[in-house]
């Protein structure tokens, strides 16, 4: 061991001489620390004398070292460029609905429209204004007697009356107080109750009493005049509802085969029959058979025939008189509407009155058969 390390020695001082005095001393101190610890520290056994390290030369260049530890982080570097512009995003939601817009200018007037059903029959006309006074009636029975009045107030005492007659025998009095105990009668039983004492006289008419109380207010006569015109209100309004009531009831009456004209009205009641048996038929009913006293009455009965396409028998005829035609009352003709050359009273036995379609009159044989028409 010994002799390796002074062989080193050895080698390392003979480097150290050829190197320059001043170089070689800065040299070995940055350098070789280790060999100046070894030139310190290393023992000297018997050896030659060194020479002055100062004429060492500088040694070969080492080995790269092996790369160092990476250095702490930089500080942050300036920022980058902006990014190019993104994608365009999605549509947004549909936004709410806008406001109602304004109504729209009114439109041109439209056609004129077709003529309405024939309106119903009116309302009766307004009550007609009140009449000429009458003449002056007879006079009038008295009235019943008023009820009887309040009773007047008080009046101030009258002067005092003659004295009236003798009034009757009065009622017997109060019984008198008993009388003081009588002195003690003989030993023995109380005697009986004695009769009652004669009826004491009147007494004195007493005060006039105050008045009553005053009566119960009557009803103003004003309040009957307005329940009266309140029920004349309700009941013209029944009349108009009756009234119409009866309107629609005469349309269905008269449909088909009635006419009404003025008061009257005409109905068959969809037979034939002769004279006799029409003239029963409508006394049954309440009528009579059918009598046209004008040609307003004529034309009603005329469009009943035909829309039936029929003649009929009139109520008229000359059976008591042969050309001498009379209504069931036996008065004579009031209008006429024969056809031309009637009556003539064909083979002598026309004694009966039809009327055409066309709503002339024909005298004609009463067995015939004919539309049965009664008048009411
Ligand atoms: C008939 C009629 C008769 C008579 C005759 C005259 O149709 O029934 O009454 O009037 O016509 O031509
Ligand atoms: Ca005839």
């Amino acid at each position: 061991m010994m002799l390796l390390l002074s062989l080193s020695i050895l080698v390392l001082l003979t480097r150290l001489t050829v190197t320059s005095g001043t170089d070689m001393k800065d040299r070995v101190r940055r350098a070789a620390p280790d060999a100046c610890a070894l030139i310190m520290c290393g023992p000297v056994e018997n050896g030659l004398p060194g020479r002055d390290g100062r004429d060492g030369r500088e040694g070969p260049r080492g080995e790269k070292g092996d790369p160092g530890m990476p250095g702490a982080q930089g500080p942050a570097g300036l920022p980058g460029l902006d990014g190019s512009m993104g994608l365009k995003g999605e549509n947004g939601s549909v936004g709410d609905r806008g406001p109602k817009g304004d109504p729209g200018e009114r439109g041109p007037a439209g056609p004129a429209g077709v003529p309405g059903q024939i309106g119903k029959e009116g309302p009766p006309g307004q009550q007609g204004n009140v009449g000429p006074r009458g003449e002056q009636g007879p006079k009038g029975e008295s009235g019943v007697n008023g009820p009887a009045g309040n009773p007047g107030a008080q009046g101030p005492p009258g002067a005092r009356g003659t004295p009236g007659p003798k009034g009757d025998k009065g009622s017997p009095g109060d019984k008198g107080n008993p009388g003081s105990a009588g002195t003690t009668g003989p030993a023995g039983a109380t005697g009986p109750q004695g009769p009652a004492g004669a009826r004491g006289p009147p007494g004195l008419k007493g005060d006039r009493g105050l008045p009553g109380e005053k009566g119960v207010k009557g009803d103003s006569g004003l309040s009957e005049v307005n329940t009266l015109k309140q029920q004349v209100t309700a009941l013209q309004e029944q009349v108009k509802i009756l009234q119409a009531s009866v309107s629609k009831f005469k349309k269905v009456e008269l449909f088909p085969g009635g006419k009404e004209v003025g008061e009257k009205i005409f109905k068959t009641n969809n037979y034939e029959g002769d004279f006799e048996t029409a003239r029963r038929a409508c006394e049954l009913a309440g009528g009579q058979m059918a009598s046209p006293m004008n040609v307003q009455e004529n034309t009603a009965l005329q469009q009943i025939l035909a829309a039936y396409n029929k003649s009929a028998f009139l109520s008229m005829s000359d059976v008591k008189t042969e050309g001498k035609f009379v209504y069931p009352s036996g008065k004579p003709l009031g209008y006429a509407n024969w056809a031309p050359g009637e009556p003539n009273n064909d083979h002598g036995g026309e004694n009966c009155v039809e009327i055409f379609t066309n709503g002339k009159w024909n005298d004609k044989s009463c067995g015939e058969q004919r539309l049965i028409i009664c008048e009411f």
